[in-house]
């Protein structure tokens, strides 16, 4: 797909094609820029960005206001990649005519390509409503983190076959409702193949398995930035926060050992306007 803007259409296509998708998260303009240059296909400004950026201990704090402006970051960084903006707590649960006028902000004012919002059955008539707006929906079933604390805490979910059953429908009822994807989170591999195998728009996996038709990681756990804990599900590709920690500690060394900055690094004056300006003092 190099070097065109990723559409709806091209992540259906490659389900049929049996092309595994690729999506990272990203909350400001560098981690666009990079996710973009690496060809990842699908660009997530997730409300994680409430954990891994903002420090807090949850998703559910995170306000539109939040997103808006990280989308608005991210989207210039992303050339090619599909942009979505994560719908945060609150800002759809309350009434279908809020869901739209919210999703519309997304996409108005932050920028992005398509919006994704949490929630199985029960959201199927407000993701049909935000899709008949014209706006494009990515579904989020399983564990759904908004909701983590109705859900029992951050674990696993589909269990016993009463509970997969439910995510089965679930991934159903969105489906009917019109999102062009799904992000299916921590369940069974079983049961995200057999999920994979229900729908026919592309399911990409969080602690899914490997039998779905993409992944999706968040990047500062992949890549070791956030380390206060990693979830079963995370492959960590490189540990980049003690490569930070350790060249922060080599400036302040620098600065107060061996007197940085070297000339190299300085701006230099002429002899002549030196001593003319030593003339003024
Ligand atoms: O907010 C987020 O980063 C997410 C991913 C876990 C899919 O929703």
């Amino acid at each position: 797909m190099g070097g065109k803007k990723i559409t709806i259409n091209d992540i259906k296509q490659a389900k049929k094609d049996h092309r595994k998708l690729t999506m990272v998260t990203a909350y400001d303009y560098p981690f666009g820029l990079m996710a973009d240059e690496a060809g990842i296909d699908i660009v997530l400004v997730g409300d994680s960005l409430g954990m891994v950026v903002m420090g807090l201990d949850g998703t559910v704090a995170v306000t539109m206001e939040n997103m808006i402006h990280h989308i608005k970051a991210v989207v210039r960084g992303c050339k090619n990649a599909l942009v979505v903006g994560d719908m945060p707590f609150m800002s759809y649960n309350t009434s279908i005519r809020d869901a739209i006028i919210n999703s519309g902000r997304m996409l108005k004012e932050g920028g992005c390509d398509v919006i994704k919002l949490e929630g199985g059955t029960d959201f199927a008539p407000t993701i049909e409503a935000i899709v008949k707006a014209g706006i494009p929906v990515q579904g989020h079933i399983g564990l759904t983190p908004q909701t983590a604390s109705a859900l029992g805490g951050f674990k696993m979910q589909g269990k016993d076959a009463a509970a997969a059953k439910k995510i089965v429908d679930d991934a159903k009822a969105i489906e009917d409702a019109g999102v062009f994807s799904i992000i299916l989170e921590a369940v069974p591999a079983p049961l995200g193949k057999i999920i994979a195998e229900t729908v026919q728009v592309p399911v990409i996996g969080i602690g899914a398995g490997s039998d779905v038709d993409g992944q999706v990681l968040v990047t500062h756990d992949m890549i070791g930035l956030f380390d206060k804990f990693v979830p079963k599900f995370v492959k960590q590709y490189t540990k980049i926060r003690p490569v930070i920690i350790d060249a922060l500690k080599e400036y302040k060394k620098d600065v107060i050992d061996t007197g940085f900055p070297a000339a190299a690094h300085s701006f230099s004056m002429s002899d002549e306007a030196l001593e003319q300006l030593k003339k003024m003092l």
